[in-house]
């Protein structure tokens, strides 16, 4: 059966692609604005797979078709580009009058919003598991000149999941970044990316203001992605909720809370790397290799702040508690809290 002709074709049990190479349509997995992911099964060789089929006139009703066009070309011709451990890979692309089929592998393990969701939050072991994948897959795409611009909980699949090797608590969950539908190719690293593009709580704030005050904005977006990210996985909600005050003016002004019960036992190793990647300046955000060489990433232990050096006598003071040098002390803290 030809699946053009109508939405109610696209269904479990029904068949897409060329003739000689065809799909079976199985479960669905997740939908988007005009799109559904479903398994699929190749019948020549019976392999499992994932399909996202786009509905090209649910696409028209969002916008510019040709636009839209436009960017399901970009993410098939992007995705074709990269092939890694920590990406989703594209096998093939399929296009009827009416649908647009992205034929990819599937990853069975479902998001990483809803393992977080389950759990309340991860541990930082299983965050810092994860943390260290994404920064392989990000680090890959953007030396290809390749911005993802949509890195959310929801675009993390889980591929697999074994228990943590003792010391270590709780599990490793083997990870690959999906969703390339906003993603933009960059040249030779220059800064180019000016559409507003994303999901709101995880809007950079450079991304937020492209398009009211021009400007442009480079891999650091995704760093500031990778923060949110990372604040999700440790504490269960997001940075930036718009409910307080207006998300826009969250995330421009970084107003975010570290200061909850569920922040009390994380790490100051894991605040301060949080900290640096939602540094409203992308110019001040962390970069990839600020990442790699982070405390927290690599475990040694956080160095004591730079700008204000304990004399020997001064700190043996403060551990008395005694005297001038407990300001000192308490600055101190405040420097690391602002780190
Ligand atoms: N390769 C895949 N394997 C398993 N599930 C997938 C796969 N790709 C997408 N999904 C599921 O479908 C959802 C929507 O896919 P996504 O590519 O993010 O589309 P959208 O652009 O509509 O957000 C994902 O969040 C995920 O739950
Ligand atoms: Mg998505």
């Amino acid at each position: 059966m030809a699946a053009d002709d109508a939405a109610a074709e696209v269904s479990p049990g029904a068949t897409f692609g060329p003739p000689g190479d065809e799909y079976e349509i199985g479960k669905q997995l997740g939908n988007g604005a005009a799109s559904r992911v479903f398994a699929c099964r190749r019948l020549n060789t019976n392999e499992q797979l994932a399909v996202k089929a786009v509905d090209l006139r649910r696409l028209c009703l969002l916008g510019d078709l040709q636009d839209q066009m436009t960017r399901l070309d970009s993410e098939v011709g992007i995705l074709h580009e990269l092939r890694h451990e920590r990406i989703v890979n594209l096998q093939g692309f399929y296009k009827t009058d009416n649908w647009y089929f992205l034929v990819m592998e599937l990853v069975g393990g479902g998001e990483l919003f809803d393992l977080i969701v389950r759990n309340k939050s991860l541990s930082e072991s299983e965050a810092r598991h994860i943390f260290l994948q994404l920064l392989e897959g990000v680090g890959y795409m953007h030396a290809r000149g390749v911005l993802h611009r949509d890195l959310k909980p929801e675009n993390i699949l889980v591929a697999g999941s074994r228990p943590a090797e003792p010391p270590e608590s709780g599990h490793n969950y083997d990870v690959k970044i999906a969703d390339f539908g906003l993603s933009k190719a960059i040249g030779g690293g220059a800064s180019l990316a000016r559409t507003r593009v994303g999901t709101p709580q995880y809007w950079a704030p450079e991304v937020l203001d492209v398009q009211k005050r021009g400007g442009s904005y480079d891999q650091a977006a995704d760093f500031w992605g990778l923060g949110a990210v990372l604040f999700v996985m440790l504490c269960g909600r997001y940075p930036f909720d718009g409910q307080k005050q207006a998300l826009d003016d969250q995330i421009r002004t970084a107003s975010y809370s570290m200061t909850g019960s569920r922040w009390r036992n994380i790490s100051e190793a894991a605040k301060s790397l949080v900290r640096g990647l939602l540094r409203v300046n992308p110019v001040d955000r962390l970069s990839l290799d600020d990442c790699l060489s982070h405390p927290w990433v690599t475990g040694e232990p956080m160095p004591l702040p730079k700008r204000l050096p304990l004399k020997p006598a001064a700190a043996w003071l403060c551990l008395l508690n005694v005297g001038p040098p407990r300001e000192s002390l308490k600055t101190r803290v405040l420097l690391q809290k602002s780190l």
